[in-house]
């Protein structure tokens, strides 16, 4: 029977069902045919003759060296949408806690924990710079409607905001999922100039590497926020923090801070959390699990890069 290598932690579900159908799960494997893993960088001398398929259980899969798999007929999977409520629970946050000041509200009410019998009289005199606006009757505007995307968008409309989203490859399935409600946009332009919220959900490659720009943010809103959950290089930071200091955006939200973008009000920087929540593990791992299976035993490619 075949042997898998794993890097980092795979959720157990996932390597139980290896294990239960006769595997070999080792994190030491010397001659895998199979590798299994979330955010490790596989360099290309880590891979063994021996290797015949690669799971990334995650969608994104730039830290797998594709062109090297293909040049040496190793197929590459992914698991597209297993984690995409995960990430969709923490976009729709991302909007809220920017919107409401959420976190500089925090930080000055921690600041003032020794102030004792002046607390109430303080909250009165400032609490009304933490204002910040509701999201219903807001546009979202959604550059990218593959599952993660389309979660998104069907979240916002039942929290009653307007969505315009752009995607040039939208899926029967994704089409199928979506609430009737989104409006589709023919050019992404339209979306960049109507969204008073914008997230993005494309793949990071070198058609969408620093989509993001200065020339795109010229044409939004001077108070639009932007949210980043998809991959840090799709944004041009230093064309974002410009914006912010010239006001002409309004706030940013990523999932990839770099040190550039930490220490703000107007950026909420979060350490890529967004598909880290149990289920979104246990459910890549599975079908990154499932993919690998079908594919040594059975010959089957499901969902290959
Ligand atoms: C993904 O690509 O699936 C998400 O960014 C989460 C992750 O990298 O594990």
């Amino acid at each position: 029977m075949h042997t898998i290598k794993t890097y980092n932690k795979i959720a157990a579900s996932g390597l139980e069902i290896l294990a239960g159908k006769g595997y070999t799960v080792d994190e030491n494997a010397a001659d895998a045919q199979g590798i299994i893993l979330r955010s490790h960088k596989l360099q290309p001398e880590e891979i063994t003759t021996s290797v015949l398929g690669i799971a990334r259980a995650g969608a994104g899969y730039n830290n797998v060296p594709v062109d090297h798999c293909s040049e040496h007929g190793i197929v590459v999977f992914n698991t597209p949408g297993a984690n995409a409520n995960g990430v969709k629970e923490l976009v729709i946050a991302g909007m809220l806690l920017s919107s409401r000041q959420v976190y500089p509200a925090l930080a000055w009410a921690q600041s003032i924990k020794d102030q004792g019998e002046d607390v109430p009289k303080m909250i009165e005199k400032e609490k009304s710079r933490f204002a910040g606006p509701e999201i219903a009757g807001k546009t979202l505007g959604i550059i990218g409607l593959g599952a993660i995307g389309v979660l998104v968008a069907n979240s916002a409309i039942a929290l009653g905001m307007r969505v315009i989203g752009y995607d040039p490859f939208l899926s029967v399935e994704s089409a199928w999922g979506m609430s009737a409600a989104v409006e589709k946009a023919t050019n992404p332009d339209q979306v960049y100039q109507q969204a008073d919220y914008l997230t993005i959900h494309v793949p990071q490659n070198d058609k969408t590497k620093g989509m993001i720009n200065a020339e795109v943010l010229a044409k939004m809103k001077d108070d639009a926020r932007i949210l980043n959950f998809a991959r840090g290089g799709l944004v041009d930071n230093a064309a974002v923090l410009a914006a912010l200091d010239a006001g002409t955006l309004g706030a940013y939200v990523t999932d990839f801070p770099d040190a550039s973008l930490l220490g703000r009000d107007d950026v909420i920087a979060i350490p890529h959390l967004g598909a880290s929540t149990p289920e979104s593990e246990e459910n890549c791992a599975i079908m990154a699990a499932n993919q690998l299976d079908e594919f040594l035993t059975r010959g089957n490619i499901i969902n290959s890069v």
